[in-house]
């Protein structure tokens, strides 16, 4: 069963609706390839989550592993355009992003989809990708806070702690963050990783889940920030959009650790 480990930071790949074909996603993955592959850096987890048209094209490696961006939660059946959880594990993919804000804005899913999908992605030996996060509103409102419990407590009610520990990778996007060259300060970034760790807690109690899960931060990382992030609130990694289009940007970020 495919576990994470908290020894390492977590350097993952958001490519989104990027890029339009597959020569140029030829000559990202093999640039990045490359890099990952020269550094021999045991310390660092790099993971590309590409589009899902491209999974078939590319393998995964001990350094470079494969995710996916979606999942639909049955095995099969009639769902069209859908893509299930063991057609990706079966093309070698090892973590899948679920409920990023960008699919819970345009594509209206739910904590109750993104329910369904954490289960079924942990059910075909994958480690699921929980995007979280509050919009500006809601942070204005004061209410960043409640987004993240509501959020996590939805997103894994049922979910079995046996099935669960050493297998969550909970990513806090704050919404306003995404592709808006703002972060937020490492006092709000650590607020909440301290809230998802308390979440985890009540939720888990003693149970190793709440420990063993790893927590990223995403939104407008790059290589001018990516380093003192980390740093500055112990955070497990770093889910990366814009920046991971840029081949020699994103490995500067990996290699910052
Ligand atoms: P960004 O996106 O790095 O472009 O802000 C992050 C994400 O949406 O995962």
């Amino acid at each position: 069963m495919l576990k994470i480990s908290k020894d390492k930071v977590y350097v993952l790949g958001n490519w989104k609706m990027n890029p339009c074909s597959l020569a140029e996603a030829e000559d990202l993955f093999g640039a990045i390839e490359n890099s990952v592959y020269k550094k021999q850096n045991d310390g660092v987890e790099v993971v590309l989550c590409l589009p899902s048209v491209f999974l078939s094209e590319f393998e995964g490696g001990d350094r470079l592993k494969l995710g996916a961006q979606n999942v639909f939660w049955e095995d099969k059946g009639a769902y069209t355009g859908e893509i299930s959880p063991k057609m990706l594990r079966g093309l070698g993919v090892d973590f899948v992003i679920v409920g990023h804000s960008e699919r819970r804005k345009y594509l209206d899913e739910t904590d109750e989809m993104i329910n369904k999908k954490v289960q079924s992605v942990l059910q075909n030996d994958m480690i699921p990708v929980l995007c979280i996060g509050e919009t500006m509103e809601e942070k204005k409102r004061g209410d960043t806070g409640e987004i993240i419990i509501g959020q996590l407590e939805k997103a894994l009610e049922g979910v079995d702690a046996e099935k669960a520990a050493g297998r969550i990778i909970v990513a806090y996007e704050p919404v306003w963050a995404i592709g808006s060259g703002v972060t937020p300060c490492a006092d709000e970034i650590m607020s909440a990783c301290l809230l998802i760790k308390k979440v985890l807690n009540r939720i888990y109690g003693g149970h190793e889940v709440s420990d063993s899960a790893a927590i990223l931060y995403g939104g407008s990382v790059s290589s001018e920030n990516a380093q003192s992030i980390i740093d500055k609130t112990g955070m497990n990694g770093l889910l990366i959009g814009g920046s991971s289009l840029n081949a020699s940007e994103f490995v500067n970020i990996a290699d910052s650790f």
